[in-house]
């Protein structure tokens, strides 16, 4: 049977001086081929800015509720409706001709997925048709979900609140009867992936970021999470490695 195994490091973005005193990153036996990043909300967005700027190490992307990359220059994003994508495409090159992002040339041929609800009111679903369009201009992949009238809220098809219905209490995931984050999993690594599990057998455990940066100045928590498969625990099996950013208000803080 051939299986692939994920193995999920969380990375948490939040400005706190709260340490756990978790231990350090231990390392792993990861395939550095197929690395690929998610987000949902800012997390989509940072997914996007992670992917775009890092495209020689980065494989993949899946951008929940996302806003696309350049966005931190307002006047390109103050109305999702109106946003130029070829001056975003611009911003991509110029910053990649002086060198302070990898070459685009890389996002051809890498697998993009696109989630974005009919009914989102906190981020319009422009900004995802849009980003997905930005991506097409350097040849990505992409796959997208535009029509389940969902709010803003990560899509699941086991868990949370009612998939019309705007849920902080629930950290903003939806039961959308979708399994949004196993239908990413498959356009980024294909087929091979195994079906999800009935239940977790893995482990989560909390890691030391400082030694990434992790620092309330760099607004990422000091602490992450990396949910190890148990197929994972033995470091002779090599795996892939997925890493998911969470939105605002999804911290362990509620920030
Ligand atoms: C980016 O990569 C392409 C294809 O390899 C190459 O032609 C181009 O010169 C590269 N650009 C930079 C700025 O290095
Ligand atoms: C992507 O690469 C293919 C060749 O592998 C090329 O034909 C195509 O023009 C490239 N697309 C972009 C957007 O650079």
């Amino acid at each position: 049977m051939k299986l692939t195994w994920i193995c999920t490091l969380v990375v948490l973005f939040q400005v706190s001086s709260v340490t756990l005193g978790a231990e350090k990153l231990q390392s792993y036996n990861v395939d550095r081929s197929t690395i690929t990043v998610s987000g949902f909300s800012s997390g989509g967005g940072m997914a996007m800015q992670y992917h775009v700027a890092f495209s020689s190490e980065i494989q993949g992307a899946a951008i929940f509720d996302g806003a696309p990359f350049a966005c931190y220059k307002v006047d390109f994003c103050k109305n999702p409706g109106k946003v130029v994508v070829s001056n975003l495409a611009k911003e991509i090159t110029g910053l990649a001709s002086t060198k302070k992002i990898d070459n685009e040339s890389n996002l051809n041929g890498s697998k993009v997925f696109v989630f974005h609800g009919t009914k989102d009111t906190v981020v319009d679903p422009a900004f995802g048709h849009k980003l997905e369009k930005l991506y097409q201009v350097f040849g990505a992949v992409t796959k997208n979900e535009y029509t389940i009238k969902a709010v803003h809220g990560f899509p699941t098809n086991f868990y949370g609140a009612a998939c019309g219905s705007f849920s902080p209490a629930t950290h903003f995931i939806n039961n959308c009867k979708y399994h949004g984050s196993n239908i990413a999993m498959k356009h980024l690594l294909g087929d091979s992936l195994a079906s999800p599990a009935s239940s977790a057998e893995g482990q989560l455990l909390q890691y030391d970021q400082t030694e990434f940066g992790g620092s309330a100045v760099s607004s990422m928590d000091p602490t992450g999470y990396v949910y190890i498969p148990t197929g994972c625990q033995d470091k002779t099996r090599q795996c892939k490695l997925h890493i998911a950013f969470h939105g605002c208000l999804q911290s362990k803080y509620g920030s």
